[in-house]
């Protein structure tokens, strides 16, 4: 491995700092900036009181993408903001059929401040065309956490609660028929759901907007996991033409993701 590679595979891996000669208290960057540091006697408050008030949040003046995409980039409530190369925020039609949710972005999202863009983002596109679906046309794609958390480690409940409120308003301002929610940490972000998404996969549930109005979001498994478990391309291929059965147009199987 030459130095560049050497240097390139601690980035992926998520080293953002070089060792310094005096110690220093990474918790303190790895913890949301706005949380106050526990004490002993508030190690069991509820996750609730950890995550910031309305009023550390308040994205009621909030009605357009570009506003929101302001607010986004200008809380500095999450600490994987700092370690992230770019803030990905969504991207695709202004007037969707479709909202895809995905997790939160990786190496190559981070580097292009666009959501799916790498491996898992063409097979997520190539999933979409197979049902006449597009972010050039359509459909439109965020996920629930704007930056990448470093080394693709998951999302901690923190930083999901932190971010669920942007992506609450990103729907509402989009106000689509209909949501794909791509894997279990959207789903359980989206519908606080316990069960593994295994047991959730293929269901249709009802996500309510804050005037009462619900969009019907179908649960599937997210295209970074059929790549490593191809065999499951076909109860995809399932719930995909469930969604297309609902947006009312026959599908464009020669599209379609490749079926094992
Ligand atoms: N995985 C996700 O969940 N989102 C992205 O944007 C990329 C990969």
């Amino acid at each position: 491995m030459d130095n560049y590679a050497a240097l390139e595979w601690q980035w992926q891996m998520g080293a953002t700092e070089f060792i310094g000669a005096e110690p220093y208290d990474w918790m303190q960057d790895i913890l949301p900036v706005i949380v106050p540091p526990p004490v002993m006697q508030n190690v069991t408050q509820p996750l609730a009181a950890l995550v910031p008030s309305e009023n550390d949040i308040n994205l009621s003046a909030v009605d357009n993408l570009s506003a929101l995409r302001d607010a986004l980039q200008n809380f500095d409530g999450l600490a994987i903001k700092r370690t992230a190369t770019h803030m990905v925020f969504g991207e695709g039609a202004q007037k969707p059929r479709v909202v895809v949710v995905g997790e939160a972005p990786g190496a190559d999202e981070d580097r292009q401040g666009r959501p799916f863009v790498g491996v898992s983002g063409q097979l997520l596109d190539k999933m979409l065309g197979a049902i006449n679906l597009s972010r050039e046309t359509n459909a439109y794609i965020t996920n629930v956490i704007n930056w990448r958390p470093p080394g693709n480690r998951s999302p901690t409940p923190q930083e999901i609660a932190i971010s669920l409120p942007f992506l609450q308003k990103h729907i509402e301002i989009l106000q689509p028929e209909f949501l794909l929610v791509v894997g279990g940490v959207s789903a359980k972000a989206l519908f606080n759901i316990e069960q593994g998404i295994t047991r959730i996969r293929g269901k249709w549930m009802d996500y309510e907007l804050t005037g009462g109005k619900k969009i019907p979001a179908l649960i599937t498994f997210h295209p970074a996991y059929l790549l490593r478990a191809p065999a499951q391309k076909a109860l995809v291929w399932q719930d995909l033409q469930s969604l297309h059965a609902r947006l009312g147009a026959p599908p464009n199987s020669e599209n379609a993701t490749e079926k094992n």
